[in-house]
Order: structure tokens, then C-alpha cells, then sequence
């Protein structure tokens, strides 16, 4: 594993532990800050070590999250060294040789890879996971999505930021000047989720749902529109979602699709109070879907809520199923 003392590492260690993956010697890489640290992996200490030409070494399989940049550098050298590499960063997803893949949509671009299997962004992770039956049924002509990200999605330290202004706001002292964000997280809403790249209206994380929607689904005829918000949510992210389909397609219809589908919960009787929320899909692997309703000024259009443990299904989880996968496939690079 790259990345194994992050948010993302610690949770991929915690999934390979109670998945029972099948682990015949699990090598644990950060950066230079973390070497020497020991780590409790399923009863045993084992000692975090820097990436380096000798530490990458004989490696069959990589998990990775440490970042763009490192991703950019060392993913090619893993390859070289003979692994096959499931990175979770932004750098690879959009390559046309690197397969995008989400377990339940499109495990099959899996046998195409070259090395390299990219893991997608957590908005979108969710997002199409419960769009793939929607888009089996009825196709899908457009999307207008708004997120409400939580702030474990930028990392360690955007929750510590949250939590140091959370504290200071409700205690009545000095809210520290933000680190991580623009402005204060707490008690806030930010209209920016990401970085806005020179010359662009955009934010990074809202181009990555609409191009790497197109590229899961295979369709780069769907025409999105997003908006990304960061919220003072710790984990979870929750998502309104409006669907237009190529066919009709009732609510009636959706549900039922929906509840049929791998890796998808439906909870949805908002009379009595039931939908969706971040603070129950913390900790959990499955997306769930509610508010399916009927777009009142588009018959072809449906509005669902769908929410979900970015740090699960949307990064963690799907890096452990694409694994499983490469295995039970036969996919490895080494055999
Ligand atoms: N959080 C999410 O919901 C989410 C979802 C999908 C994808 N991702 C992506 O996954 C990646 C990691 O996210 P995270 O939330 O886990 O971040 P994080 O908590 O900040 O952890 C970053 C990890 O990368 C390691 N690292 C940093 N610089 C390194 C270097 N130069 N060489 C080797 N290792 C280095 C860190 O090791 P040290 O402890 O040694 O610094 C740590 O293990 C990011 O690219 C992020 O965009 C995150």
C-alpha cells in the first residue's frame, strides 16, 4: 500500500482486514515523515516504510492514495518494477490507456488495463453507482447534480480544521484562520469544493463529475451540469441529483431498479421522516438512494438524494472490490 497512514490508506487497511483479502505479505509506504511509524494491522505491528526505488520492490499489488503528485511519479516506476497498481488519485483517470472503474458499473474495462487501474473521484463513485441501473432502463440524456461534500474528502487535516473552528465558534473564542479551505468550514457553506483551474468557471472536482460520469458510463454524449459544495459534515457525502432519461421512466419504476441493485440501499419514505444521511452511511459500504420523485417540470426527469462514505465506496471500498477482482480475473500483472 501507498499512502498507508492516510485517511483513505487507514481505511483501505481496516477493509482488508475484515474482507479477509487474501494478504500473503501487506508492505506498508508513506512518505520520508512516516517511516519507521508502526501500524496494527490485524494483530500484527508492522513498520511503515518511505517509497523508494528499493522499498517498491517485488510488490504484486499496489493500493494507492498519496496524492496527484506522487501518484504522477511513482505509479510508473510500481509498474516497472512488475505491479499492478489501483491508484486512487486524480492524476491517471482520465488517460485513455488506464481503465476507470467502479465494481458494480463497469468491472469489465478491468482486463484492458496496462498496469495502471484508476479509482474515480468520490462524488462521482456514488453518483454512478446508483445511476447505472437508471441508465440500463431508460438511458440518460442529462444530468444537474449539487453536492454536499464533507470535509474528510480533503484529508487529516481538513477534519482537524473543522473540528479547531467547531470548537472556537462554540466556545466563544478566536476562530483560527483557515489552512486547508478559502474561508471557515464550520457553520458554513462553501460554494467551491476543489481548486478552480486557471480560466475556468469550474472547479476541479465539478469537471471530474462531469468527465469521469461520461468515461464510467462509456456515454460521452450525457450532458451534466454540477455544482460542488463543501459542508461541515465530517463524512458523507450527500448529493441531489436530477436525471433526465432518453425514456420515460416512472419513480414507481426507478425505486424498484434501484433496490434491485448491487451495492445500493434504498431508504425513502420522506411522510415518515426517512431518506437518506451522512451520519448513517458513515462507516458503511453501500450507496443509498432516496427523495425519487418526479421532476414536476420535465416528464422525462426524475430527482433522487444519494448519499454515501466518500471514504468508503467512494475511495477505500471500490480500491478493495477492484482488487478482489484483479484476483478472482486473473489480472495481475504477475500472474
Ligand atoms: N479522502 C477522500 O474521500 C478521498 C476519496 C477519493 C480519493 N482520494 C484521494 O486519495 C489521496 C489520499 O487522500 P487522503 O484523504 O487519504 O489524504 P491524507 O489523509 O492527507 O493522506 C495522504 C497519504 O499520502 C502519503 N504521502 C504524502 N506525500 C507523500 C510522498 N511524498 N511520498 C509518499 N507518500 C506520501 C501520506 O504519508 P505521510 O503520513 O508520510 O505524510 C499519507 O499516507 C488523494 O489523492 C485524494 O485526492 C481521497
Amino acid at each position: 500500500m501507498l499512502g498507508a497512514t492516510g485517511l483513505v490508506g487507514s481505511t483501505i487497511l481496516e477493509l482488508l482486514a475484515t474482507r479477509d483479502f487474501p494478504v500473503a505479505e501487506l508492505v506498508l509506504l508513506a512518505s520520508e515523515r512516516s517511516a519507521g511509524k508502526e501500524v496494527e494491522w490485524n494483530g500484527e505491528a508492522l513498520t511503515v516504510r518511505a517509497v523508494s526505488e528499493d522499498s517498491i520492490q517485488g510488490l504484486d499489488l499496489v493500493l494507492s492514495s498519496a496524492g496527484g503528485s506522487v501518484s504522477a511519479e511513482w505509479t510508473p516506476k510500481l509498474v516497472a518494477a512488475g505491479a499492478t497498481v489501483v491508484d486512487n488519485t486524480s492524476y491517471w483517470r482520465m488517460h485513455d490507456d488506464v481503465p476507470l472503474v467502479v465494481s458494480e458499473v463497469n468491472p469489465d474495462a478491468l482486463a484492458g488495463h496496462n498496469g495502471i487501474i484508476a479509482n474515480p473521484n468520490c462524488s462521482t463513485m456514488q453518483m454512478v453507482v446508483a445511476l447505472k441501473p437508471l441508465y440500463d432502463a431508460a438511458g440518460i440524456e442529462r444530468l444537474v447534480i449539487s453536492t454536499y461534500q464533507a470535509v474528510s474528502g480533503t484529508g487529516k487535516a481538513a477534519i482537524d480544521e473543522l473540528r479547531a473552528e467547531a470548537r472556537a465558534v462554540v466556545g466563544g473564542y478566536d476562530v483560527p484562520a483557515p489552512q486547508v479551505y478559502p474561508h471557515q468550514i464550520a457553520f458554513n457553506a462553501l460554494a467551491q469544493a476543489g481548486s478552480f483551474p486557471e480560466g475556468d468557471d469550474h472547479t476541479d472536482e465539478e469537471r471530474k463529475l462531469i468527465n469521469e460520469t461520461r468515461k464510467i458510463l462509456g456515454d460521452p454524449g450525457i450532458r451534466v451540469s454540477a455544482t460542488c459544495v463543501r459542508v461541515p459534515v465530517e463524512t458523507g457525502h450527500s448529493e441531489a441529483v436530477n436525471v433526465e432519461t432518453r425514456e420515460p421512466l416512472e419513480p414507481e419504476r426507478a425505486r424498484e431498479l434501484l433496490a434491485a441493485a448491487p451495492g445500493v440501499t434504498v431508504i425513502d419514505d420522506p411522510a415518515a421522516g426517512r431518506y437518506p444521511m451522512a451520519i448513517d452511511a458513515a462507516g458503511r459500504d453501500d450507496v443509498f438512494v432516496g427523495r425519487i420523485r418526479r421532476d414536476p417540470g420535465n416528464d422525462r426527469a426524475l430527482d433522487i438524494w444519494v448519499v454515501s462514505d466518500n471514504l468508503r465506496k467512494g475511495a477505500a471500498t471500490n480500491t478493495v472490490q477492484l482488487g478482489e477482482l484483479l484476483i478472482e480475473r486473473g489480472l495481475l500483472n504477475r500472474g
